[in-house]
């Protein structure tokens, strides 16, 4: 395998998908190979366990999410994410393995070392080479996201405790690994985060 999978991952409205497509934007014009996908919704059965939690009356348990992420992450990686890698790719991916830690696991109640293994198991070992946490308050990713004005999903209805859970979280997860999970104050303009998200994936794939 010799490309490089990024993940961007943080709270809801924290900037993943803006950053995302600004940041596949300039690897292109850097002249990098580069595909961007997201979770769970990257392949046809990731898409229907996204609206499987959508169906009124559909309440999983925790340890059941965790396995419904998985099966989509399975899928992903073998559709899409491996192959690829293997054909040299920069894959972008907005959320993977860790958001099933911090949502399930911090902010759910389950076991964030299972998570962990059977994160292993369900990516077939293809896990993040640099991930990118945006950092935020979550009351401000909330914030941010009714000004969209849509619908908000399973997870956007949750409690702000909930939210706060999941944030702490996900700094637990950078604490864990700070050279693979860079952390980014996602509270600041668009383009001065822009700024030091390319500073950090050129410095990491100057070194890939
Ligand atoms: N740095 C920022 N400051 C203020 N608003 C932002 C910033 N980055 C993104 N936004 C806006 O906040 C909303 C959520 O951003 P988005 O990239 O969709 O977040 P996520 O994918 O993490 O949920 C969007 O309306 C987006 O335009
Ligand atoms: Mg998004």
């Amino acid at each position: 395998m010799s490309g490089a999978l990024i993940t961007l991952e943080g709270v809801e409205g924290s900037g993943k998908t803006t950053q995302m497509m600004r940041l596949e934007r300039w690897l292109r014009q850097q002249g990098r190979k580069v595909e961007h996908t997201r979770e769970p919704d990257g392949t046809r059965l990731g898409v229907a366990v996204r609206r499987l939690f959508e169906r009124p009356g559909v309440h999983p348990q925790p340890l059941v999410e965790v396995f419904l992420f998985m099966a989509a992450r399975q899928q992903h990686v073998a559709e899409k994410i491996r192959p690829w890698l293997d054909r040299g790719r920069v894959v972008l991916c907005d959320r993977y393995a860790d958001a099933t830690v911090a949502y399930q696991g911090y902010a759910r109640g389950v076991d964030p070392d299972l998570i962990r293994e059977l994160n292993v198991r369900a990516t077939s070992g293809v896990l993040p080479d640099l991930t990118l946490l945006f950092d935020l308050d979550p009351a401000e990713g909330l914030k941010r996201n009714r000004l969209k004005g849509r619908r908000l999903d399973r997870f956007e209805r949750e409690a702000i405790a909930f939210h706060r859970r999941v944030r702490r979280g996900y700094l637990e997860i950078c604490r864990a690994e700070p050279k693979r999970v860079r952390l980014i104050r996602a509270a600041r303009p668009p383009a001065v985060v822009e700024a030091e998200v390319r500073a950090i994936v050129e410095e990491f794939l100057r070194g890939a």
